[in-house]
């Protein structure tokens, strides 16, 4: 299902949740595993650039426009995306301090 944009901290989700929040005007879609570990991607397809959505059956990130899928670490399940998302560590979002906190 798709997923608004919240300004949660992503720090906050309950394990197996997920949520697309926004950091500087960029889209990033935040999942926390069953052992309560943080996995940030950027939401923009790597093939395109359309806007992957969240698929909470699968745990993965699926793209509405030509069907890439995206295991929840960002890596390519499914083409014709090539390239994974680009990952992103939690600490590196620290820094980038939101503007609407
Ligand atoms: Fe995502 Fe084409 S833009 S599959």
């Amino acid at each position: 299902g798709k997923l608004q944009i919240s300004n949660i901290d992503p720090d906050t989700l309950n394990n197996d949740e997920a949520a697309v929040i926004s950091i500087k005007g960029e889209r990033k879609g935040a999942y926390k595993d069953e052992k309560g570990q943080l996995h940030i991607v950027d939401t923009t397809c790597t093939h395109v650039g359309c806007e992957v959505e969240w698929n909470s059956g699968d745990r993965s990130w699926d793209c509405p426009c030509h069907g890439s899928r995206f295991s929840y670490t960002g890596d390519v399940i499914e083409g014709p995306a090539e390239k994974p998302l680009q990952k992103h560590d939690y600490k590196m979002l620290d820094n980038l301090t939101s503007e609407d906190s």
